[in-house]
């Protein structure tokens, strides 16, 4: 079957670490078919927006998208963050991030780990009602049953997918009794449901969660939770494997899916060779399981391991090689 991707390279080191991956692609033998279309502050100088609706179409339309990184200017009155546009435009609900342990063996390095963080990317602290009364401000949080439900849903489909046996739903329900304790009933019921799949709920207040991935993190197999929650909790997470440098991301929802690496455009060294391919590479990964290639997917997770194994890494992560010394590595690992 034909797969229609769209690129989107973005800024700085954004087409450096999409190259590699495009490359890498075309090496595995899918029928891929790609198109590109262009996001962030470039494509702004250029057309005077950082996300035209021509590429909002585009990642509409492609069975999937892979996204570099957008820079964002801070100071730009209405600047719209190509990213946030596309989840909201699309209704990419889901935000998944993949916990495993390739051996890349930092500070906070856990090896073993296998599991993933599921956040809620529409709702909860980001729909952006503040209010400014002066000396106080307000911000309100939404939690639905439709977006509790379906964030939930999609957790537990992941769980039955990939063989895991245990869902841990993360909220604050003890304090937050109207929000959060709309999420933890719709959570309970949804779980019902999964019950013959044999997968158990669990629950935990999100500061318990905090504690206990530092403690028993190889107890997790599936961690559901809100917006804000899941934003601090992946991060924490991605710590434990190795850091930014692979951690890879996926917005799953109603018109699309985006997978991109967690990092930014890194502007500091940006065409210097040296960018890092691996968190872009890990959110290809993710893409090609997505679109149903789990061969292919197992194929290039274990040539970007092998790669981390042979210490063929870019300076970030303490080696020396540099970008196109790491794609040569993953191509030739991948045989
Ligand atoms: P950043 O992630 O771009 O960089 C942080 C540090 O990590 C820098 O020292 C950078 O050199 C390094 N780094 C990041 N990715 C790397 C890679 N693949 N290889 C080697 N080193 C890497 O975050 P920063 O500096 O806060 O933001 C830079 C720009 O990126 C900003 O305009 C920001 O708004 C944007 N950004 C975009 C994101 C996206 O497109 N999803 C996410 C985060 C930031
Ligand atoms: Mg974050």
């Amino acid at each position: 079957m034909t797969h229609n991707i769209l690129v989107i390279e973005g800024d700085g080191i954004g087409p450096e670490v999409v190259g590699v991956a495009v490359e890498v692609l075309q090496k595995l033998g899918l029928d891929l078919n790609f198109s590109q279309a262009k996001a962030g502050y470039a494509c702004y100088q250029e057309l005077g927006d950082p996300i035209p609706q021509a590429t909002i179409e585009a990642a509409r339309g492609a069975d999937a998208t892979l996204f570099g990184a957008v820079t964002t200017p801070p100071d730009i009155k209405n600047y719209r963050s190509a990213v946030v546009t596309l989840r909201r435009e699309l209704d990419l609900y889901a935000n998944l991030r993949p916990i495993h342990s390739l051996g890349l063996k930092g500070r906070h390095y856990r090896e073993g780990l296998d599991f993933y963080v599921v956040r809620e990317n529409t709702e909860g602290l980001y729909i952006g009602l503040e209010e400014d009364f002066g000396d106080y401000a307000i911000a309100k949080r939404l939690i639905s049953r439709k977006g509790s439900e379906r964030i939930v849903r999609y957790a537990f489909e992941l769980a039955r997918k990939t063989g895991k046996r245990k869902v841990t739903i993360v909220h604050k329900a003890n304090i937050l009794r109207l929000t959060d304790g709309l999420f933890r009933r719709t959570a309970l019921e949804v779980a019902e449901e999964y019950k013959d799949f044999g997968i158990e709920p669990q629950e935990l207040l999100v500061d318990t969660m905090a504690m206990r991935l530092i403690k028993d993190p190889e107890n997790f197999e599936v961690i559901v939770t809100t917006n804000l929650f899941g934003d601090i909790l992946s991060d924490e997470a991605a710590e434990l494997v190795g850091g930014l440098g692979v951690a890879a991301s996926g917005n799953i929802g109603v018109s699309g899916a985006i997978f991109e690496p967690v990092h930014g455009s890194a502007p500091d060294i940006a065409g210097k060779g040296i960018a890092n391919p691996f968190a872009t590479l890990l959110a290809t990964v993710m893409m090609l399981q997505h679109l149903g290639e789990d061969a292919a997917a197992e194929r290039l997770k274990q040539a970007v391991a092998k790669t981390i194994n042979q210490e063929v890494l870019t300076p970030d992560l303490g080696g020396t090689a540099n970008t196109a010394t790491a794609k040569a590595q993953i191509l030739d690992n991948l045989g």
